[in-house]
């Protein structure tokens, strides 16, 4: 399994809602909301607890029938409890239907079911066609080059929008800065390239290698910025975020462990005065199917 628990998902949520980018969110649905007759249907590619879902379904107008697809059953359940949770926050009605959710929100009915499935083994069991569109968040940076190739094919084939949302690029600016950065940096860049179940994982050269693939399958192809800004008041994502960094620079250069642990105990005496900020580079990314 991927190894991503619902806790880490929930606190990265309203970073991550922060972070999006309107203006291709509003393309999206608007491409989406043209090309349909009926519920608008869209899929979610590694869906985990259903945050793209809570993203979006406000955003698009009118009925809507979701499927939030990943290979992770823990994060399946947790699906079904965050969405009925943030539905009767919101003040709308939610029931349970087989196999998923049904979300009244007195102006619009949305249904979102669960999807078990192995994207590196089995994404083309999914008919992307059925679907008037495809999202997926936080989740490209994990794939392959071989594996996006896959989804190009299937998105060309189907031509259907897609936004791809909060890919990872490779930008960690640490305010004020540390000598120890660097090789921080280095470790983290090193860790993004490992197998994470797709092959060598493209890492931060995900969004524009989708890019190419989708531009030369005749996809009109935009990219927008979505960092996240943590302030020196965010104190938890900060030691979150600086507990990530020191088991990632460990794990690959063990090495060098003593250095990363001072660095570490810097960042957190950093984060306790509150002269800590952090910037993580991600891009959002929309693709248009030729007409
Ligand atoms: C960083 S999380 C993002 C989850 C969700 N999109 C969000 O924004 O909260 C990456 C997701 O990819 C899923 N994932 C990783 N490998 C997968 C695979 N082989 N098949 C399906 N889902 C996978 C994980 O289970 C996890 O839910």
């Amino acid at each position: 399994m991927s190894g991503f628990d619902a806790n880490w998902l929930h606190q990265r949520e309203p970073f991550d809602l922060a972070a999006r980018s309107g203006t291709l969110a509003a393309q999206f649905c608007a491409a989406v909301a043209s090309s349909a007759n009926g519920p608008l249907r869209i899929i979610d590619l590694a869906a985990g607890a259903g945050a793209n879902f809570r993203a979006l379904a406000p955003l698009l107008h009118g009925d809507q029938d979701w499927l939030l697809v990943d290979h992770d059953p823990v994060l399946l359940d947790a699906q079904q409890a965050q969405i009925a949770r943030w539905a009767t926050d919101q003040g709308w009605s939610c029931h349970a239907l087989e196999g998923g959710l049904s979300v009244d929100t007195g102006s619009a009915r949305w249904r979102v079911r669960g999807h078990l499935l192995d994207l590196a083994q089995s994404l083309e069991q999914l008919e992307l066609a059925g679907f008037d569109g495809v999202t997926t968040t936080a989740f490209l940076d994990l794939v392959s080059a071989a594996w996006l190739d896959r989804l190009g094919a299937l998105l060309a084939h189907a031509r259907r929008p897609l936004l791809a949302t909060l890919t990872v690029d490779g930008q960690r600016d640490w305010l004020p800065r540390l000598p120890a950065d660097k090789f921080i940096h280095d470790a983290f860049l090193r860790h993004q390239s490992g197998d994470k179940g797709f092959g060598a994982s493209l890492g931060s050269a995900a969004t524009p290698c989708l890019a190419d693939r989708l531009t030369a399958h005749g996809y009109l192809v935009r990219t927008a910025r979505s960092d996240w800004h943590i302030g020196a008041d965010q104190r938890d994502m900060l030691l979150k975020m600086v507990e990530e960094s020191l088991a990632v620079a460990c794990a690959t250069e063990p090495t060098a462990s003593p250095l990363f642990a001072k660095w570490s105990d810097e960042r957190t005496a950093q984060i306790a005065s509150r002269q800590l900020l952090l910037t993580v580079g991600h891009l959002d990314l929309l693709a248009l199917p030729p007409a």
